[in-house]
């Protein structure tokens, strides 16, 4: 059966070990962001740092270089349909971009979708106390995600701060249980890591973007998507050129949508180790009124 790897294992070493089950254990170390972000303290002239609301800024200087691991349970290769089992690099980008506005993920209800193993839910856990991961149930990967909060727990703001639910793309509105509308009305922030790779699949996410979106207009309760991927090229004969076709099929399908599609500049600060190649991609969605 022909198997994909995720590139990012050869590339850094997560001092990964054999579990029982046939699957690894690897540890994804990352520094914390400084507290107190420099642009936002004004410095007075008798050197006392205050805030812009002039409220006093104490420097943590020693909780700047906190260093951390997300332990995560996962598959090193996998068949097409259980890509879920391992850790892409999308996930780390993401995960990074939440360390980068911690102070505005840690008042935020986030939702993620195709969560995979959940490390970037974990990774928001950390600041956000309100987080909801989600993906289709297949090869058991909502209790995986689920030991692998287990791992994690001693790092969040808040114990039990992640609820694990099925989110199935491809289900039909109607089918939706409660608690999926009710999580979906409560967030204000979705994240997705690498979830466009297929066409099928980028339809359903479309679709589910425009539900999201929809019902955040009806009780008037604004949302913003991040995406975060990494574009795989590929040369095709019809266009003699290289080309990324799944990103640009969902550029294309999202073209005429009443959405502003703004990309993030990927130069953020790096706190996760990983390879940050500059085919990742990441865009911020929301509905433009
Ligand atoms: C390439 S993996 C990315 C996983 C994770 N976000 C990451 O970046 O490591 C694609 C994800 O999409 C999920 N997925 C596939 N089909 C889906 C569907 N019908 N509904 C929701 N998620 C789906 C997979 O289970 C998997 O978690």
């Amino acid at each position: 059966m022909y198997k994909v790897k995720s590139e990012i294992y050869e590339e850094t070493n997560y001092s990964t070990i054999k579990v029982d089950n046939g699957r690894v254990l690897s540890k994804f170390k990352f520094t914390y962001p400084p507290e107190v972000d420099a642009e936002t303290t004004i410095t007075l002239h008798n050197g006392i740092n205050t805030d812009k609301d002039g409220d006093l800024v104490v420097k943590r200087k020693a909780h700047a270089k906190r260093s951390g691991v997300i332990q995560i349970e996962h598959s090193e290769a996998t068949e097409l349909r259980l890509v879920g089992l391992q850790v892409w690099r999308g996930a780390l980008l993401l995960a990074d971009y939440i360390f980068h506005k911690h102070e505005e993920f840690c008042n935020m209800s986030v939702l993620e979708l195709g969560a995979g193993v959940g490390l970037t839910s974990i990774a928001a856990a950390i600041y956000s106390s309100n987080v909801v991961c989600t993906d289709v149930n297949v090869g058991g990967i909502l209790d995986l995600i689920r030991a692998n909060i287990k791992h994690n727990t001693e790092l969040f703001k808040i114990p039990n701060s992640i609820n694990v639910l099925e989110f199935d793309f491809l289900q039909p509105l109607q089918d939706y249980s409660g608690e999926l509308l009710e999580t979906i009305d409560n967030c204000d922030v979705v994240v997705a890591a690498d979830v466009i790779y297929d066409d099928t699949l980028t339809d359903a996410f479309i679709n589910v973007m425009d539900t999201l979106f929809e019902r955040g207009n009806l009780i008037r309760k604004g949302k913003t998507i991040y995406i975060a991927l990494e574009k795989r090229y590929v040369f095709t004969l019809a266009e003699m050129d290289t080309v990324a076709p799944m990103f640009e099929y969902f550029l294309r399908k999202s073209m005429h949508k009443s959405w502003k599609i703004e990309y993030i500049a990927t130069d953020f600060p790096q706190y996760f180790e990983y390879e940050r190649s500059r085919h990742l991609v990441m865009l911020k969605v929301t509905y433009n009124k």
